[in-house]
Parts: structure tokens; sequence; C-alpha cells
């Protein structure tokens, strides 16, 4: 945490330094510090930098929340156009931004053949599901907006085979790997402290000499990590006695963290005792997402493809198909929905696999060039601004408006394996403190056995020294 504040203050830092002028460009101004830059230049020098913002762009759409939709009052909303808003215009353009003008409503279809008839296609159109590291849709510079590749299935559950379960089980204990080495590296780090804090004035239960020594502090500290504590070795000196404290305070909270880890893991697979079976059934996609369609290929589903999520629950209630697979975002508006035509469907994430996103076409280049840049530039911000509320809120908004949804957004439909995945995604080995543990850790103890070696060596010189002075004494006697 503290270290994260960090590096955004140094961020912050570093983005102050430099002018707008050098962002505005290239529309590569941090989300974060955005408002630093809001009264540093007038509306003209910003749209003298970025002649793209005072410009009005046509965007074309189709209908489809919480994506983009039209709300009662006839004003387009959604989650694109709030990125638009927070990006295009309060990031890039410093709130002095593009004015958006949305055409008429069309079909997902209409939409992208439009796209391709020059001589009406609009500036921007929206929203175009494709691969997310692409640039190109169908001939058309694409760029991509959110990523949407958690895919979830709506379907009657089953039990799950006890094999299934245990295999299920011991991946999620295989996960939690991070986590143990971390605990591991900290103890060996600990034991090595220890042991050279203790090996001058406890010689007998931590020899000073290199491996056995060291062994022995490595295994002082687990024992008192998992609060065994055999008392077999002890810590006498002051100093390592202090340090004692700190290491059992810490390992102690460590050692329980992983404990639990490995239990929650093992509590929330336990029960999920009932699962969507894919293979062999049914499911109803959307003909233009990808990303459902994918995941229910590979998991040996037959696809149905339909056009409007409107005739896929439609198909469902009558028994056409076994299952709905969608988006998570699409998925959290129509769970409402789905669950009124059919009430014993639970919804189940299922799958994360290709990288597939949402984004937009557009036939100029210029938008395109800048985009292009700005995406590669603004991975962060685009992250931010999805990190945060916003999704959630623009999904509740687009329920609440009654368009082409209904119902109430109703959080008692949570998924149910996802407090699984949250458990395990907090101890990941891509989080920065894992490395940064295993690093130090084995630094520390580098740092002990140097230390060791550099005493010993002194020492034997000292001793040497002596034996050699006691020599020339002797020497000196028997003369
Ligand atoms: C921005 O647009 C307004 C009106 O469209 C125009 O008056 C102004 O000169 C433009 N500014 C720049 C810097 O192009
Ligand atoms: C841009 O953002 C600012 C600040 O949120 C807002 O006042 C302004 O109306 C927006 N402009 C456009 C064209 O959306
Ligand atoms: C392109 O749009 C124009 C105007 O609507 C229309 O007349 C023309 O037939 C379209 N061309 C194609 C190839 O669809
Ligand atoms: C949406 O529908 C609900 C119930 O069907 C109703 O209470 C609510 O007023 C509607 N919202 C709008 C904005 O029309």
């Amino acid at each position: 945490m503290s270290i994260l504040t960090f590096i955004t203050i140094l961020g912050w830092i570093q983005d102050s330094h430099q002018q707008a002028e050098y962002y505005l460009p290239k529309c590569s101004i941090r989300y974060e510090t955005r408002h630093y830059y809001y009264n540093q230049l007038s509306a003209d020098e910003i749209h003298q930098h970025q002649p793209l913002c005072n410009k009005t762009f046509k965007v074309a759409y189709a209908d489809f929340p919480p994506y983009v939709f039209q709300d009662e009052k006839g004003n387009v909303k959604g989650l694109i156009p709030i990125f638009f808003q927070k990006i295009f215009n309060e990031t890039c353009c410093l709130g002095q931004g593009m004015k958006f003008e949305y055409l008429p409503e069309k079909t997902h279809k209409q939409l992208v053949m439009d796209q391709h008839n020059y001589s009406i296609a609009a500036d921007l159109a929206i929203p175009i599901p494709n691969f997310r590291d692409v640039d190109y849709y169908t001939g058309m510079y694409y760029s991509t907006i959110l990523y949407n590749d958690h895919v979830d299935v709506a379907g009657v559950l089953e039990p799950r085979e006890p094999a299934d379960k245990m295999t299920s089980l011991f991946k999620s204990l295989i996960q939690t790997w991070p986590l143990l080495l971390m605990t591991v590296a900290m103890a060996i780090g600990s034991g090595s402290i220890v042991w050279i804090l203790d090996n001058k004035t406890n010689n007998e239960q931590f020899p000073e000499h290199f491996p056995d020594g060291m062994a022995e502090g490595i295994w002082w500290a687990f024992v008192s990590m998992t609060t065994v504590g055999y008392g077999d070795r002890t810590p006498s000196f002051w100093a390592a006695r202090l340090f004692a404290v700190v290491w059992i305070f810490i390992g102690v909270t460590f050692f329980g963290m992983y404990l639990g880890t490995i239990t929650s893991v093992m509590t929330t697979n336990l029960q999920i005792d009932k699962e969507f079976q894919i293979q062999n059934k049914k499911i109803g996609v959307l003909s233009w997402t990808n990303a459902p369609k994918q995941v229910v290929i590979v998991m040996e589903g037959f696809v149905e493809e339909y056009n409007t999520p409107t005739e896929m629950i439609e198909a469902l209630k009558q028994d056409q198909i076994d299952g709905i697979a969608l988006d998570s975002f699409m998925m959290d508006y129509y769970m409402s929905q789905i669950k009124e035509a059919k009430p014993d469907v639970e919804i189940q994430t299922r799958g994360k696999t290709f990288k597939t996103g949402i984004g937009f076409v557009t036939n100029s280049e210029k938008i395109r060039n800048l985009i292009t840049g700005f995406y590669g530039l603004n991975m962060d911000n685009i992250i931010q601004v999805w990190s945060g509320d916003i999704w959630k809120k623009a999904i509740e908004e687009s329920i609440m408006s009654n368009k082409t949804g209904g119902g109430i957004w109703n959080e008692k439909f949570t998924r149910v394996n996802k407090n699984n995945k949250e458990t395990l995604e907090l101890f990941t080995y891509k989080h920065p403190s894992f490395l940064i543990c295993l690093v130090s850790m084995f630094v520390t103890s580098c740092v002990c056995v140097l230390i060791n070696q550099t005493v010993t060596r002194c020492k034997r010189k000292r001793q040497d020294v002596s034996m050699e002075s006691q020599g020339v004494i002797l020497k000196s006697i028997a003369k």
C-alpha cells in the first residue's frame, strides 16, 4: 500500500516537472494527475496543441447496453460514452474536449456495413468486439476501449463429479505457491539474521561455521514461525532475542495467512458442489461477440447464434438452448432478465481465455494515430478508469433506464466461484511485493553469509598472527 502511494507520488513529481505542452500532442497525460494541469493552459492553448480537441466527431452506434444505449430522454449513455468523456475529454483534452454527436441507432450489422461505405461512414463506430491487441477490424482502424474476456454462463447447475472436485482442490492448493514461497524465503532470511547475531555468544546452538550454523538458524525460524517452538535452539544474545521477538510476530502472521488462504480456498472449492457443464450442451451466444463463442467451443459445447439478447433469452425460456454465454459486463446487465425467464438458472464465471475487448472503428487516419499512440502510452489510464466503481455505476444506470434490459440490479445473483478467485489473486506472483520479498530475503541471507565469512577469515588471520608471535616467543625462549 505504502509502496504504491510512493510510486504514485514519484509519478506525480515526475509529471509536474514536464509541461502540459509536451503531453498534449501525444495525448499522454496520466489519468490520476490530469487535474494538476487543468488551470495551466487556456482552452485556446489546449486546442492549439491538440487540434482534435476542438473537433466534433460523428459517432454511429448500435444499441448494446451496458456498452452503449439511449435512455428514455434520448441521451446516449453507457460504458463507452463514459470512457470517451473520461479519457478523451477530461484526460486527453483537459476538460476542453472533443464533442461527440451520436447518429441514429442502428443494428450491429448495419453499423459495420455503413462504416464500410465512405459516403455515409461516421468518424467513429461503437461498440465493436475484437481481439485486444489488433489494429484492424475488417479493413478499418480499430482500437480497444475495454477488456471483456471474462465469460459468464447462465444455466441450470448439476452436481459435480467427486473426482473433478479433487482435481480442482489440488489445483487451488498448487495455486497458493507464491505465498508459500514468500513465507519460506522470509524464514530463511530471518534464520540467517538470528544465526549471525547469536553465533558469537551461543556457539553451541548456532555454530559459527557456515552451512551448519545457518541451517540451525533457519530451523529455529521455521519452528518459531509455525508456533511449534521445540526450544532445542534458543537465541541468547540480547540483539538476537530482540530480533527473535520481531520475527515471531511477522512469521506467525505470515504463516497464519498461508494457512488461512489454503483453508478458504478449500472451503470455497468444496462448497461449489454444483456446476454447469458446457460439454455437449447447446449454448446461446450473440453472433457478433467473440469471447463467449470461443469459450463454448473450447469447452466442447454447441454454439447457437442469436442477433439480440432478447431472442436468446426467449430461446432459453422455450428450452431450445441449455444455457447462455455472455461476457461478464453484459451478463451483469441481463442477469435479472435471464433469471426472470428461467428462475432455476444460476450464473457462473466460466473462463477468461482469449484476449478480447470492445472498442471502436474509425476511418480517419488522424483519430487512428492519436488513439494508437494514446493506447500504448495510456494502458494505466485505461485500467484506472475501469478499476473504480465507474463501470458498475454505468451498468446500474443502464438498468434503471429500462431501455432494453429491465428488472432491477440484484446483488444476490453473485457468481458462484467468485470468492475463490479473489482469494487467490491476493497473493499472485505478479504482485510487486512477491519479487521484493524474495529478492530482499535472498540479499539478507547473502549478506549474513558474507559477514560470517569475513569475520571468520579475520579471526583466523589474527590467530595465525598470534600463533606466529607465540612461535617466535617460544623460539626465543628455546634459544
Ligand atoms: C475552436 O473552435 C471554435 C468554434 O468551433 C473556434 O472559434 C476556435 O477558433 C477554435 N480554436 C482553435 C484553436 O482552433
Ligand atoms: C469535458 O469535461 C468537462 C469537465 O468534466 C465538462 O465540463 C465539459 O462539458 C466536457 N466537454 C464535452 C465536450 O464533453
Ligand atoms: C453508400 O451510401 C450511399 C448513400 O446512402 C448509397 O447511395 C450507396 O448505394 C452506398 N453504397 C454502397 C456500396 O452500399
Ligand atoms: C423502470 O422500471 C421500474 C419498474 O418496472 C420503475 O419503477 C422505474 O420507474 C422505471 N424507471 C424509469 C426511469 O422509467
